[in-house]
C-alpha cells in the first residue's frame, strides 16, 4: 500500500484557503489550533485561515484564544511560525442562519478560488451551512470537510448526503474520522497485511473474541449541549470504534490502493449484525446530570458497551466486545484479540488459569504498542510456565497529529484516509435499531469501569480486559 499521495502527485489542485466553522468550539481549541500551528511550522500551511462562529471576538481575543490553545496543547517552540500562523487568521462572526454571515465570509474569501470548508460544528447545523455555501455562490471548486458523526441515524445521514451532493460533487466531500489519521490505527492495517504470519490465524478457527476499549478518565467538560444530542454510541462507537473494528476484521484489500481498503471496510460494516437492545449496556456517570447544559433527568449514555457479531465466513460466531466511556479509571485505548486455547491439555497449566489464552494486544493510545502473549516454560524440572508478552513499542513520536494529517490531505484533495458514504450508512444501519429502543442508562461511579451490568455481556467468556498501565519500557506518551 502506498502512502496517500500529496496533491502534486494526485494531480488534484490544492485548496487556497481553509475556512473553519465552529472556530470558538472545544474541538478547535483542543485539536485544530495546535494542528494548524504544526502545519505552519512545517511550511505546509500558507493559505489564509478564516474562522467562523457566532461569538463576537475582537482580533485580540481571537489571537489570545489561539495562543492559549497552542500553549496548553504542546507549547510554542517556534515564535516566528506562531506569528506567521496568526498573520494567516481572519475571523467572521455571525449566526449560521443569517445570509449576512455568508456574505461576510464571501468578502473575507476575496482572492480565493478554491476554499476548503471544514465543519467543526454540531451535526444539526451541517445542512444549514452547506446550503448557505451553495446559495451564496462560494461552493464552486471548493471542498467540504465534515466532522463525525455524519448524521444522527441512518435516515439523517442519507438526507445529509443528499444535501451535501446538491452543492458538492463526491470527490470534493471529505468525511473526517480523526481516528483514521492516528499512527497506531494506521498500523493495524499495516501490521495485518505487511506480515504473513497473522493472516492464517486471523479468523473464527483461531480467534475466540475481540475486545476494543476506548476509555477516558475525564467527563464531558463544556460539551454538555453536544453530548446531550449525541451520547457515547453516536459520539465514538458508531465511528471511531467501528473504524478500528473494520481494520481488524476486513478482508485483505484486493489491490494496492485505498479504494480497495474502503470497499473491504464497507463490507465489514455490511456484514455486522444490527444491534438489539440486549447487545448494549448504557451507563451514565454519577454527576453527569449536574453538568452544564445537561437535562436534570437525562438518560443520555456516557458509557456504552456493545456485543457485536460480524456475519461473514471469516468471523461467524466470534463475539466482538466494544466499550467506551467518560470518567473511567484511565485514558487509554486498546484492542485485545483473544486466541483460542490449544486443542489438547498436554501440561497441567497449559490451559490458562488466569482466564486468558494467547492474545494479540494493540495499545492504541497514549502510546502505540503491539504485544503477542505466549506461554513459556519456567526453568526447572516441572513443565510449568506462564504467559509472557513479546512486546513491540513505537518509541518514535508520531510525526503528525491526526488533524494535521487529515486537514492537509483534504486540502490536497486526497481522500484516502476519510470515510465513504456507503460505509457511514452501513455503520448507521448497525446501530440504528438501538438508538431509540434501548435499556435505560445505568448510573456508575466515576473512576470505575462502568455499570456492573456490562459484565453480563461477556458472560461465558473471560470478562472484560481492563487495559492496565503500559509496560515500563514504553516511552512517555508524546504530546
Ligand atoms: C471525539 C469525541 O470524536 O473523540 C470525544 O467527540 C472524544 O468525545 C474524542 O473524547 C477522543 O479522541 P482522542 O483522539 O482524544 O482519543
Amino acid at each position: 500500500m502506498n502512502a496517500p499521495a500529496p496533491a502534486h502527485r494526485t494531480g488534484a489542485v490544492a485548496s487556497d484557503a481553509l475556512v473553519i466553522f465552529g472556530f470558538t468550539g472545544d474541538l478547535a481549541s483542543k485539536k485544530i489550533f495546535p494542528a494548524l500551528y504544526a502545519m505552519v511550522k512545517k511550511g505546509e500551511l500558507t493559505t489564509p485561515v478564516i474562522g467562523v462562529a457566532s461569538t463576537k471576538w475582537s482580533n485580540y481575543q481571537l489571537h489570545q484564544r489561539v495562543r492559549e490553545s497552542v500553549e496548553r496543547e504542546g507549547g510554542i517552540d517556534d515564535k516566528p511560525a506562531f506569528d506567521r500562523m496568526v498573520a494567516l487568521l481572519r475571523y467572521v462572526s455571525g449566526d449560521y442562519q443569517d445570509p449576512a454571515t455568508f456574505a461576510a465570509l464571501k468578502a473575507a474569501l476575496a482572492g480565493s478560488q478554491r476554499p476548503a470548508y471544514y465543519l467543526a460544528i454540531p451535526p444539526s447545523l451541517f445542512a444549514t451551512v452547506i446550503q448557505s455555501l451553495g446559495t451564496t455562490g462560494i461552493a464552486r471548486d471548493a471542498r467540504l470537510i465534515v466532522e463525525k458523526p455524519f448524521g444522527r441515524d441512518l435516515a439523517s445521514a442519507v438526507e445529509l448526503d443528499a444535501i451535501a451532493h446538491s452543492v458538492f460533487p463526491e470527490p470534493s466531500i471529505f468525511r473526517i474520522d480523526h481516528y483514521l489519521g492516528k499512527e497506531a490505527i494506521m498500523n493495524i492495517l499495516y501490521f495485518r497485511f505487511a506480515n504473513s504470519f497473522p493472516e492464517p490465524i486471523w479468523n473464527r478457527d483461531h480467534v475466540a473474541s475481540v475486545q476494543v476499549t476506548l476509555a477516558e478518565d475525564f467527563g464531558i467538560g463544556q460539551r454538555g449541549g453536544f453530548y446531550e444530542s449525541a451520547g457515547c454510541l453516536r459520539d465514538v462507537i458508531q465511528n471511531h470504534l467501528f473504524q478500528i473494528v473494520a481494520l481488524l476484521a476486513m478482508e485483505p484489500p484486493a489491490y494496492q490502493g485505498f479504494g480497495a481498503v474502503h470497499s473491504a471496510k464497507a463490507s465489514v460494516f455490511r456484514a455486522m449484525r444490527p444491534l438489539a437492545p440486549d447487545d448494549v449496556v448504557r451507563g451514565q456517570y454519577a454527576g453527569y446530570r449536574q453538568e452544564k447544559d445537561v437535562a436534570p433527568d437525562s438518560d443520555v449514555e456516557t458509557f456504552c458497551a456493545v456485543r457485536l457479531f460480524i456475519d461473514s465466513w471469516r468471523w461467524a460466531g466470534v463475539p466482538w466486545y466494544l466499550r467506551s466511556g467518560k470518567r473511567l479509571p484511565s485514558t487509554v485505548a486498546e484492542v485485545l484479540v483473544q486466541l483460542r486455547p490449544p486443542p489438547q491439555k498436554l501440561f497441567d497449566d497449559s490451559h490458562p488459569t488466569d482466564g486468558r489464552a494467547n492474545y494479540f494486544r494493540f495499545r492504541l493510545q497514549p502510546v502505540s504498542a503491539i504485544a503477542l502473549a505466549a506461554r513459556v516454560k519456567h526453568p526447572g524440572r516441572e513443565f510449568v510456565g506462564d504467559q509472557r508478552e513479546l512486546y513491540l513499542c513505537e518509541d518514535v513520536p508520531a510525526e503528525e497529529s491526526p488533524y494535521e494529517r487529515l486537514l492537509g490531505d483534504a486540502m490536497a484533495g486526497d481522500g484516502a484516509l476519510f470515510t465513504t458514504q456507503d460505509a457511514v450508512e452501513a455503520a448507521w444501519a448497525v446501530v440504528d435499531p438501538v438508538l431509540v429502543d434501548h435499556h435505560p442508562a445505568l448510573s456508575y461511579q466515576p473512576g470505575t469501569w462502568g455499570p456492573r451490568a456490562a459484565d453480563a455481556l461477556v458472560a461465558g467468556h473471560i470478562g472484560w480486559h481492563n487495559p492496565g498501565p503500559e509496560r515500563p519500557e514504553a516511552p512517555e506518551p508524546c504530546a
